[in-house]
């Protein structure tokens, strides 16, 4: 190659480079470094409904009187400002979160000993109710208010303040601006806000799912979860710093690896937690189809077990097998802490193992995963035959958990199964497929037999000394999520009626939370209630639960709350862990979003259940909808179904389409659509035989009608 042809290559190698480089610095977080996904699988009319905002830089929409809370102006506009007591507040109309920057005039400053000059101060708040001087709760310190952030100047003249990086607000929907002292005149100009969250998404409405029905609020219900996992998937160096600093808030401590990882919440904690990876990852893969931020999460999880054999084996040792610390490391910080290997983190690798084949993934955590399974072990009481995980007293709602507990019981079954089968993935020839698939049955019985309550129709929350007389709504949910109890058989069908009677006018409240309502357990709820064949009560569920946040004057009308009382005040666990502070509530919390998988994996009905997407389930369940219709997109294409009901005839339509390699099991319960036929469903056009159909028992005599299917598409008429 002549050397100018090489320099001509060259120089249109870089031009290309920068070029790229360019485009794409302009729309994801800074020097982020932008992932594929950059249009919407899916385009359509339902995209209204879609909350992400389409450029990363956002304005508010409307300015309010801070003092009387009337709206001065719509935006854009220019607003005075001249005393603390002129302040105001701006509405960005949903929860967004980043760094906000603000232009504005100063007419007139006072110098004064205290101050050299005037001070701006910028007060945020996700809840309307919390909006004030001081921002709503976030940096951990219960007995400090996260306060205000302040932007000082001495001199008349044009000033823009860029709130530093590390004052990162990652949740908000309120922005109070006021000044400190009197004798200071200033006019604000302008304000935008960089959105930090879903860094890696140049596009932030590129979804690759979608779901609507000719429900408007189930839809709108369904968006919020994704918006909400998108404001939970944030950049890695911006979680939240712990211990809190001593004034203010900081978010600048770094998570894990890669360039996007997923959260608990978007103002808090800005930390990777087991417990989301249940309900987060699978709404992630069915809304956004974000699976990269729940990848580094799990790498995060699976890093922080700062451990080897040696220390496994020492710690089993000195604590009789019954006690593991581990510690903890990040880039800025060491915690200590009394953590086991969380069932959540192992039942997360195999969810996203699941959705997206990525088995290379697998292989670089199997031996820590099999080290972990050997203390699940190592805790189940070989008297009792259940796990006592009184050693781990960290629990979602219970102040402390201990003993046998109902939920641990059935989370300990799901590991072990999920373990087998990611086992076969691997392709580990040790037999630990056949082990833990042993235990695990043997765990199924014995649960069955010491913790099952057949008077009343529910499992108890714990056994023996540690048996409180309570019935847990989590144990209970898990059971028929995890598979220790089929749904549509008797004791499924107790349990979805048993779980009805703790619900109150705006969600269930939770027997081991008393006064609270907690979407996270919620979130198992309906789709236990899915699982037996209940499809109303979910949809009911959904409704008077997540639509009356939705719905909320006070929220954020765009996001998922982490949890709320049963009288409607955001306040939740402010007597259990949260030391009375009601504003510490997180509005944008992944773990509430199971409603994105209740509507896609069962009312639309359409899920993954092979490795990668290689099978897949269609068993619709429609409720009291019309029309419903849905999709996402599996490494080997997308996936989407179609239904209406014809109510003249009683009949519902459904298309399906799913790529070719995908093997399809399709559960149909037919209604009274089509009396006297040979069959009682059509499959493109045609009658389908009845040998062809297996026939299982559903709730209540109802018959279900099951076939498997090549891939492709189809359509159904039952
Ligand atoms: C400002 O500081 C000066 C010198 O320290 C002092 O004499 C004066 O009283 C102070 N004024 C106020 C208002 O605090
Ligand atoms: C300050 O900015 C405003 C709005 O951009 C402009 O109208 C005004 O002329 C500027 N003032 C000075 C002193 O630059
Ligand atoms: C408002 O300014 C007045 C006068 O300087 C001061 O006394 C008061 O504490 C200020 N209020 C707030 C909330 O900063
Ligand atoms: C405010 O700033 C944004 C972003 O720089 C810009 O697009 C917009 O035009 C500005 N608005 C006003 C009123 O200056
Ligand atoms: C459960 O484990 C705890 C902590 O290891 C232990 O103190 C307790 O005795 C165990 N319970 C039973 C019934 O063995
Ligand atoms: C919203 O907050 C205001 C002020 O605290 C309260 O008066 C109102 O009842 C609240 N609305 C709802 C729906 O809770
Ligand atoms: C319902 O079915 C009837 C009878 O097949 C048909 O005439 C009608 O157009 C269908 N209605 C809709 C909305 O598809």
């Amino acid at each position: 190659m002549s050397s100018s042809i090489y320099i001509t290559l060259l120089t249109l190698a870089i031009w290309f480079l920068s070029n790229t480089q360019h485009t794409s610095a302009q729309s994801c977080w800074r020097e982020t470094r932008c992932s594929d996904i950059k249009q919407p699988a899916y385009p359509g009319e339902w995209d209204a409904n879609n909350f992400a905002p389409d450029s990363r830089n956002v304005t508010p929409l409307a300015v309010y009187s801070l003092q009387s809370g009337r709206k001065i102006a719509t935006w854009p506009a220019a607003i005075p400002i001249s005393s603390n007591t002129s302040g105001v507040y701006l509405d960005f109309g949903k929860e967004v979160g980043g760094i906000i920057t603000i232009k504005f005039s100063v007419s007139s400053v006072t110098k004064d000993n205290s101050s050299e000059g005037g001070t701006l101060g910028l007060a945020f708040s996700e809840a309307k109710n919390w909006v004030g001087y001081t921002s709503d709760s976030s940096n951990g310190n219960y007995a400090r208010p996260d306060g205000a952030v302040y932007s000082t100047f001495s001199q008349t003249g044009n000033f823009t303040y860029v709130m530093p990086t590390e004052y990162l607000r990652g949740g908000f929907r309120y922005l109070t601006l006021f000044l400190l002292g009197d004798g200071t005149y200033i006019t604000i100009h302008n304000v935008t806000l960089e959105l930090s969250f879903q860094p890696t998404w140049s596009n932030l409405r590129a979804y690759q799912g979608y779901f609507h029905s000719n429900d408007d609020l189930l839809n709108k219900i369904w968006y919020s979860g994704g918006y909400t996992l998108q404001l939970n998937a944030i950049f890695p160096t911006t979680g939240r710093t712990w211990p809190p600093p001593g004034i203010t808030w900081q978010n600048d401590v770094t998570l894990g690896p890669g360039n996007t990882i997923n959260v608990d919440g978007a103002k808090r904690d800005r930390t990777v937690w087991p417990g989301d990876m249940g309900v987060a990852g699978p709404a992630s893969f069915y809304s956004t189809g974000d699976l990269e931020s729940i990848k580094n999460s799990l790498q995060s999880l699976y890093d922080g077990w700062v451990w080897s054999t040696a220390i496994f084996w020492q710690t089993v040792k000195c604590f009789g097998k019954r006690y593991l610390s581990y510690v903890r490391y990040s880039e800025h910080q060491l915690l200590f802490s009394y953590l086991i290997p969380d069932r959540w983190t192992m039942i997360g690798l195999y969810n996203y193992a699941l959705f997206s084949g990525d088995v290379e993934f697998v292989k670089m955590q199997w031996e820590r995963h099999i080290l972990a399974m050997n203390l699940i072990l190592a805790q189940v009481d070989l008297v009792v035959g259940l796990v006592n995980i009184s050693f781990y007293p960290n629990d979602w709602g219970r102040f402390k958990s201990y003993g046998y507990l109902a939920s641990a019981q059935m989370l300990a079954y799901h590991t072990l199964t999920t373990g087998a089968t990611l086992a076969k993935w691997v392709g580990d020839t040790t037999g630990l497929n056949r082990l833990w698939l042993h235990v695990a049955a043997r765990l199924k019985e014995t649960i069955n037999i010491k913790l099952w309550d057949a008077k009343i129709g529910a499992f108890k929350d714990n056994y023996g000394s540690y048996d409180t007389g309570l019935y847990p709504q989590d144990g209970n949910s898990l059971a028929i999520l995890l598979g220790v109890v089929k749904g549509t058989e008797k004791q499924g069908q107790a349990i979805s009626s048993w779980l009805t009677a703790n619900w109150r006018a705006i969600g269930p409240e939770s027997p081991e939370l008393p006064g609270e309502v907690s979407p996270f357990i919620t979130s198992f709820e309906i789709q236990a209630h899915l699982l037996a064949r209940q499809p109303q009560r979910a949809l009911d569920l959904i409704r008077t639960s997540w639509g009356w946040y939705l719905n909320n004057e006070n929220g954020t009308q765009s996001t998922m709350i982490e949890g709320y009382l049963i009288d409607g005040t955001f306040g939740y666990r402010h007597d259990a862990g949260y030391e009375e502070v009601y504003s510490y509530t997180s509005h944008a919390h992944g773990w509430s979003t199971g409603p994105v998988t209740a509507l896609t994996e069962h009312t639309l009905g359409l899920s993954v259940t092979g490795l990668g997407g290689q099978a897949i389930r269609f068993a619709p369940q429609l409720g009291d909808l019309k029309d419903v219709q849905g999709g996402f997109v599996t490494k080997f294409g997308k996936c989407h179904a179609k239904l209406r009901l014809n109510e003249t005839t009683d009949c519902i339509l459904a298309e399906l389409e799913v790529p070719k390699e995908a093997i399809t099991e399709v559960i149909l319960l037919p209604g009274k659509c089509r009396p006297g036929r040979s069959s009682p469903i059509q499959l493109n056009g045609r009658e389908v035989e009845m040998g062809k159909l297996n026939v299982l028992e559903g709730p209540g005599n109802a018959k279900l009608y099951s076939m498997t299917l090549p891939g492709g598409k189809h359509t159904f008429e039952y």
